[in-house]
């Protein structure tokens, strides 16, 4: 696990944007694993500023809620399309559809879908506050595929700023699993902020266990992680 200090999101969101680009320029047809939430906002807007030539780039994002529809204003399909898609083009851009009549069906699909690219080159990821990666809360199994979740009550209490009440949060998502995100090539793990500090010291502990899904990482032979600002 190789960590990069950086000192401020700016540079972090800078760092991270050159190190995605370097890989995408360099590949026909770079396959990228996304991720929402405040973390890679700053990166998404450092591409969209720099305005790279992605149209040779397929991207599958981690998760969706269940339940709200594609429009919704905090679909994680909007968050895309506001910080990303809608100023940068790709070839393909694939989220869950947390509405699909069946949703087992559903995660099947999201996998065949990540299976027909051959592999993901490079997987996004924030860090949650009880080390979830995706929506893979503490307990998922390393083993997990695209699957539905319970989101725990600290992660709904956590996205509720995005929403008019907890209440209006979702009580379920679609994530890819835990073994969906290790077979990626690399992984980039983004951290930032002094609320993140206890997450990123217990990732730094070394152990791994199911109870701190982040800690799988450490398995993982290509992990680049960026961090500012949690001391
Ligand atoms: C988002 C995701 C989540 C977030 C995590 C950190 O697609 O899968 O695991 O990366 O909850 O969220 P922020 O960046 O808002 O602290």
């Amino acid at each position: 696990m190789n960590v990069i200090q950086t000192n401020n999101y700016e540079a972090l969101s800078q760092r991270v944007a050159d190190y995605v680009q370097e890989l995408v320029g360099a590949k026909d047809q770079p396959v990228l694993g996304l991720a929402t939430g405040s973390t890679p906002v700053g990166f998404y807007e450092y591409i969209r500023q720099t305005q790279p030539d992605w149209s040779h780039v397929t991207t599958f994002n981690l998760d969706e809620y269940v339940g709200i529809s594609p429009s919704h204003s905090q679909s994680y399909r909007t968050f895309m399309e506001k910080n990303l898609f809608s100023n940068i083009s790709v070839m393909a851009s694939y989220i869950p559809d947390g509405q699909a009549h069946d949703l087992t069906a559903e995660c099947t699909r999201y996998e065949q879908l990540i299976a027909e690219q051959g592999q993901i080159d490079l997987q996004i990821l924030g860090l949650g506050h009880n080390g979830h990666i995706g929506f893979n809360e503490p307990g998922t199994s390393f083993q997990s595929r695209t699957h539905i979740v319970d989101l725990a009550e600290t992660t709904r209490q956590a996205n509720a700023r995005f929403f008019e009440s907890i209440d209006d949060v979702p009580t379920q998502a679609i994530t890819m699993g835990i073994q969906t995100i290790m077979e990626a090539k690399k992984i980039v793990l983004m951290v930032s902020g002094h609320d993140k500090q206890h997450a990123f010291n217990r990732l730094m502990e070394g152990e791994v266990d199911e109870q701190f899904p982040a800690s799988v990482l450490h398995h993982h032979p290509d992990v680049t992680v960026f961090v500012s600002d949690v001391g």
